[in-house]
């Protein structure tokens, strides 16, 4: 047996799986499968970039392969728009819960405010996305409680809302000025497409709101919120 794969009988006795894998290389049938099997398990031993690129302790530290004109000044901006966003979450699940207590029972706003929460929690994990795609790493901070968790009057809370809605617009109009300045076209188109007319809309809305609270019946309002009349994606009129 040894005698046909080597030709010498000076040579040790062979292993038992040597024939096995000789003979297959003249043989190019099924037989070839343990053969090249074993080939890229030595292959990948020897290759200690290969086997590292798997390793979990690599995980998160090689080169960014997306990141392109990202500069790091918009990327801080990003992440603190998305502290920003979930602040006014958290404001938003605040007002909405004490719209629902029983001394207040504004079932309307408490909807509105419900909606609105949702719309900032949409914000942020869209800016999450957005940065992972750039190439951006994501930086979450400790998110500060709402200033204020209680309201003398609906007038309070709405002027509380639309102050918080322009501070949101002034940060993002700041951040597309820093994309500008840094040539990112990109962000640019981003923040255009999705964020700038939503604050805009946004603003108008609750402007419009406050509004109607101080020449309208509180429960009158509540009623129209409750059937969904005032929207943060414009009004009935389609502004
Ligand atoms: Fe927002």
């Amino acid at each position: 047996m040894s005698s046909d794969c080597k030709g010498s009988s000076n040579d040790p006795p062979p292993k038992k799986d040597k024939p096995k894998c000789e003979s297959t290389r003249h043989e190019p049938t099924k037989e070839n499968k343990p053969c090249k099997e074993t080939k890229p398990k030595s292959k990948k031993s020897s290759e200690p970039t290969q086997s590292s690129q798997h390793s979990p302790d690599s995980l998160g530290k090689t080169e960014r392969q997306t990141l392109q004109n990202f500069h790091e000044d918009c990327i801080d901006k990003i992440n603190t728009q998305i502290n920003d966003e979930i602040r006014s979450a958290y404001t938003y699940i605040s007002m909405a819960s004490f719209c629902t207590q029983d001394n207040v029972a504004l079932f309307g706003f408490a909807k509105f405010f419900t909606h609105s929460y949702k719309e900032e929690i949409e914000h942020m994990e869209h800016l999450i996305a957005y940065l992972n795609k750039r190439g951006g790493q994501l930086r979450l901070t400790s998110i500060e409680a709402p200033s204020k968790q209680e309201w003398n009057t609906v007038e309070d809370l709405l002027t509380e809302a639309l102050h918080m809605e322009k501070q949101l617009n002034e940060k993002l109009l700041k951040l597309h000025a820093c994309a500008s300045q840094h040539g990112d076209a990109n962000l640019t188109d981003f923040l255009e497409g999705r964020y700038l007319q939503e604050q805009v809309d946004a603003i108008k809305t609750l402007a419009d709101l406050l509004t109607t609270v101080r020449r309208t019946q509180l429960y009158l309002v509540d009623r129209d919120l409750m059937s969904g009349k005032f929207s943060m994606h414009g009004n009935d009129n389609g502004e």
